[in-house]
């Protein structure tokens, strides 16, 4: 059976633990992919993602092959499975994708022989910005021995619901111990995520005093276009979908400015998976600020990307 990394949901404590040791050791890996093909088939944007799966693919020795769905033939009707076992049938050995449908990697990976790895499906899933992001909160708290993450608290902020980050991150670390808070207006942090296992908080007054962590998210304008018609794209364009009363208003209940940060303990940590929307969820000063690991959540990535794709393989 390939080995896939589909989701973080379910996955056991033991398990993720696995992955982070490895990604705390990625750098000791010599070329478990030397000879081998990484096919990144990304159908939606990405900065950070794909260049972080290739650079990761080429450390350990692979070489890599991009397919752009912008200028791929599923602009000509080709569906996903079809574009996907074409690229298999070329004799690639592992599969990256990133696609709009939730549950697409998982669909591609029912039709595939080669390993899958979801590198975030519509609103489902992100498992390898989960990983870094938990291995990046533990690493600031020295926790890398055992990754054991209880007695920390992290409040994750703002577009919850829409979010394939957050709910990677919320079934990493709850399974390793820590406490999570959501931070939203209900349509983005609805009280039905207290089923994941988290807590859910109105405002970010309420809890960013007592937190290790603050993560914040951009506001997923494109997903909550979704399903609407152009007439009522339109008719919601003055408040950026409708997502929002007012910016003003978010900003005011939720945006990480200097004034909340410097209200945050000694020694907590400001993170973002990116991209950043800086003057909307948080202020340039902050992102840049020293409290900021958001940059090491880059590099961490590149880390658990390799440790993935050496799992992948069998490594
Ligand atoms: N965090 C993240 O997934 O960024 P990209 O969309 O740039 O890949």
């Amino acid at each position: 059976m390939p080995r896939h990394l589909l989701g973080l949901q379910g996955l056991p404590a033991a398990d993720l633990r696995e992955l982070l040791h490895a990604a705390d050791h990625a750098d000791t890996l010599a070329t478990p992919l030397a000879g081998r093909i990484v096919a990144n088939l990304f159908f939606e944007d990405s900065t950070r993602t794909r260049t972080s799966f290739a650079v990761a693919a080429k450390r350990l020795g692979a070489e890599v092959v991009d397919l752009w769905g912008f200028a791929s033939s599923i602009n000509k009707g080709e569906t996903l499975i079809d574009t996907a076992t074409n690229v298999e049938a070329m004799g690639v050995d592992v599969i990256t994708v990133r696609a709009r449908q939730s549950g697409a990697a998982e669909l591609i990976a029912r039709h595939v022989m080669c390993p899958v790895i979801n590198a975030g499906d519509g609103k489902h899933e992100h498992p390898t910005q989960g990983l870094l992001d938990t291995y990046t909160f533990a690493e600031a708290h020295g926790r890398l021995d055992h990754f054991d993450l209880s007695g920390l608290t992290i409040a994750i902020v703002g577009d919850i619901a829409a979010s394939r980050v957050a709910r990677s991150a919320i079934a990493a670390m709850t399974t390793l111990g820590a406490k999570v808070i959501c931070v939203g207006p209900a349509p983005m942090a609805p009280p039905s995520l207290e089923r994941l296992g988290v807590h859910v908080a109105r405002t970010l007054d309420e809890v960013v005093e007592s937190v290790d962590a603050v993560m914040m998210l951009r506001i997923q304008f494109e997903r909550h276009e979704e399903g609407k018609t152009d007439a009522k794209k339109d008719a919601e364009s003055a408040n950026r979908g409708g997502v929002l009363a007012s910016v003003r208003e978010f900003r005011d209940l939720y945006a990480l400015t200097p004034e909340r940060a410097a209200r945050m303990k000694d020694r907590a940590i400001v993170m973002h998976p990116g991209p950043i929307n800086r003057g909307l969820e948080i202020d340039a000063d902050v992102a840049d600020g020293p409290r900021s690991v958001i940059l090491r959540q880059v590099a961490n990535g590149v880390r658990v990307r390799k440790a993935v794709l050496a799992w992948a393989v069998g490594g």
